[in-house]
């Protein structure tokens, strides 16, 4: 238990330790060879960025900007925040760096951590790890259904199982007003029975209301006109084509017409992904959809795009969760190498390096004098072989190799050492 007195990390915030890091490491490597061989580039930006970028790119009056952006003024005035997405500052970059000069699309991704000012629980942190995908500069539907079958594929991957996708389409700048309206009137005339965060909801934009996981909103929500009975022409086939590679690809969908997202860049398909059967199932892994829009906002540039993104943390919960094992087991190292004096230790070091160079994993305790407890370390490590070096074998250049099997010990010329450890691990 640490004291009173000592710091500890703040709410909602973790350390990533050994053990657990491994996960992000399986996570982002499986990742890694997925986007490679679909072509995307990886993108590193910065953690922080100017607040305008998520404000006009989120929307103001999203729940995202108003309540759980993490904004500070520097000493030099300027409004920055933690990023809480990485869609935006992707968006960012494409722009700033004139990528819409190259052959399009574009496909990026990105791995990190992103900050959000929330309620601490399972699977809600306020710094937490997000793999997300951005394809920008397509509009085909196809783009949309190669998002959601990478993520599947990366799911697969990391042996998670029963999951779906629920979808929706919200439409464009076309038919969205047209549709906006029609729900309006029909939130008007059940003003009573929405929630109060509704009732400001639906001043600031009616959609929202369709989003609200109370009861009582959920009740006037299911008899809501529903978007998809009220899309255009185009919308509509880009939503069907969307559909259609879906079932070609036998991804399990469920259709949700009230799923709108938290974010205003959205266009037509959105989407989120849940794993069944599990404490988790009513927090998404993972979410994203078609944003049109956004390029235009930033930067007066028609590029429509398409993007997605899975919490790291909510996938390691479901290891835990579902006991789902990842990792091979570790190697272990078969030899170990003792050291006895200065000169020893000096050369020791240099073996290390040798040894790293040729790929053989040799343990050591450099910080013990003692050859016993450096023997005890290594039978406790359960090494074959152990190197044993002193001031006199440094000397004449020989090293010790002790057989823990079968007891034998023998002289080796150093500078032979690692050839005739290698011949040996591999002779078994
Ligand atoms: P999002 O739905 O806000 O979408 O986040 C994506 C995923 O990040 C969620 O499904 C969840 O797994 C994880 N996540 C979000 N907030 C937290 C949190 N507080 N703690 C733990 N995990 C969390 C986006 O961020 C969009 N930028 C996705 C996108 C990319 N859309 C287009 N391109």
């Amino acid at each position: 238990m640490a004291s009173k007195n000592m710091f500890q990390t703040p709410s909602g915030v973790k350390d990533l330790l050994p053990f657990e890091y491994d996960y992000y490491r399986k996570i982002y490597e499986v990742s890694r060879l997925v986007a490679d061989f679909y072509g995307f580039g990886e993108i590193q930006t910065p953690i922080f960025e100017p607040a305008d970028l998520f404000i006009r790119g989120l929307g103001q009056a999203t729940e995202l900007v108003e309540k759980q952006m993490y904004v500070f003024r520097t000493k030099g005035g300027d409004l920055l925040a933690l990023r809480p997405e990485a869609t935006a500052g992707i968006a960012r970059a494409y722009l700033q760096h004139g990528f819409q000069t190259l052959p399009q699309p574009v496909k990026l991704w990105t791995f990190g951590p992103f900050y959000r000012y929330e309620r601490p629980q399972a699977g809600r942190y306020r710094q937490f790890w997000q793999v997300d995908f951005e394809i920008l500069g397509d509009g085909s539907a196809v783009m949309d259904a190669q998002i959601i079958q990478l993520l599947f594929e990366i799911f697969e991957e990391l042996k998670i199982k029963d999951i779906s996708v629920e979808i929706n389409s919200i439409g464009d700048s076309q038919c969205r007003p047209y549709y906006k309206k029609i729900l309006t009137s029909y939130l008007r005339q059940n003003f009573s029975a929405l929630c109060q965060d509704c009732r400001r909801r639906f001043k600031e934009n009616p959609l929202r209301v369709l989003d609200c996981k109370e009861e009582k909103c959920q009740r006037v929500v299911n008899l809501a006109p529903q978007l998809v009975d009220h899309l255009c022409e185009f919308c509509k086939t880009h939503f069907k084509e969307v559909l259609e590679f879906l079932e070609g690809l036998q991804i399990p969908y469920k259709l949700n017409p009230y799923l709108v997202r938290g974010l205003d860049y959205y266009t037509k398909t959105v989407f989120e992904i849940f794993a069944k059967n599990s404490k988790l199932s009513k927090n998404a892994l993972a979410g994203g959809g078609r944003y049109d829009s956004l390029l235009k906002i930033l930067g007066k540039k028609d590029v429509p795009a398409v993007g997605a993104a899975f919490g790291v943390e909510r996938v390691i919960e479901l290891f835990e969760e579902n006991k789902i094992s990842i990792f091979k087991t570790k190697k272990k190292p078969e030899v170990f190498l003792a050291q006895l004096g200065k000169a020893a230790k000096i050369k020791s070091l240099i073996l290390l390096k040798d040894f790293r160079k040729a790929g053989i994993l040799v343990a050591e305790n450099l910080g013990k004098d003692s050859l016993r407890t450096q023997l005890k370390n290594a039978d406790r490590l359960g090494c074959r072989y152990v190197l044993i070096l002193g001031q006199q074998e440094v000397l004449e250049q020989k090293i010790l190799l002790r057989d823990l099997r079968s007891g034998k010990q023998e002289e080796l010329k150093l500078e032979k050492v690692v050839t005739e450890i290698k011949k040996r691990l591999k002779n078994g």
